[in-house]
């Protein structure tokens, strides 16, 4: 299946030369001069080490990372200082390195009893922070995106109620195969984004990867992205990318 007109994959060798690709495209992505920017980033445990090698030279001393509007794609339904935290994470790893300030850091409130009321006041801090782009939809400057084995992104899992989601931009979604609520961006709102990066390492991924790069399978949710109207870029590593042609064209 050939990419679509604003998609390119790259492929790095081992984890470390695609995790210096994906610092590559982020900071090259945000390097462009603008009075402020948003980005939404990704949780789990691949960005991790990509967090840590933006906060580190050469690659800190690249953007105003104080300009940016920082937010999170999806959230786990756990306090700020949980280990499962998607906040706590990216704190540690880059925010808290870079010494962001405060008001720049939009927690999503995932850990809120009444998840319906935190997807509500979030929508309103997006709308708050994050310029319209076309159709009015809030437009993120840069998104960051992993991908699960079964072809889940953000907190948009196979089979979930939120894949239906066509207004609202995030919303809570219960995750069948994690047993437990999460509250995720929505397709609109991630969609209407100037570019996107998926950055997936690791063998494990390289079935879902082969079904959505080579196959194009509409079932798995990360697939949805390659229509999307901006740039989308996938960084690989060769683990992740096993089962792709050897072509760029795919
Ligand atoms: C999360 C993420 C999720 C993640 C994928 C891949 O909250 O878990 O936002 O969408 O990107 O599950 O996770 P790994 O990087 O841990 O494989």
């Amino acid at each position: 299946m050939l990419p679509g007109p604003r998609e390119r994959v790259l492929v790095g060798g081992g984890p470390d030369e695609a995790d210096s690709l994906a610092a590559e495209v982020l900071t090259d992505a945000l390097s462009a001069p603008a009075a402020s920017k948003a980005v939404a980033l990704a949780g789990g445990a691949t960005p991790a080490l990509l967090y840590r090698t933006l906060s580190r030279p050469p690659f800190r001393d690249r953007i105003q990372w104080r300009e940016v509007h920082w937010f999170w794609g999806d959230e786990r339904t756990v306090p700020p200082d949980h280990p499962d935290s998607n906040y706590r994470m990216t704190m540690e790893a880059l925010l808290n390195p870079l010494d962001v300030p405060t008001e720049h850091i939009h927690r999503m409130p995932a850990d809120n009893v009444d998840l319906e009321a935190a997807a509500r006041e979030y929508e309103q801090t997006i709308r708050q922070y994050v310029s319209p782009g076309a159709g009015g939809i809030p437009a993120f400057d840069f998104v960051l995106l992993g991908v699960g084995a079964d072809g889940h992104t953000a907190s948009l899992f196979p089979g979930s109620a939120a894949l239906n989601e066509t207004e609202r931009l995030v919303v809570p979604n219960y995750a069948p195969s994690q047993n437990a609520w999460r509250l995720t961006m929505t397709f609109p709102l991630l969609l209407a984004a100037r570019h996107i990066l998926f950055f997936v390492t690791g063998e494990a991924k390289a079935q879902a990867i082969g079904r959505i790069l080579v196959g194009n399978e509409a079932n798995l949710p990360a697939t949805a992205f390659r229509n999307a109207p901006g740039q989308l870029t996938w960084v690989l590593d060769a683990g992740a990318a096993r089962l792709l042609p050897a072509r760029p064209g795919l």
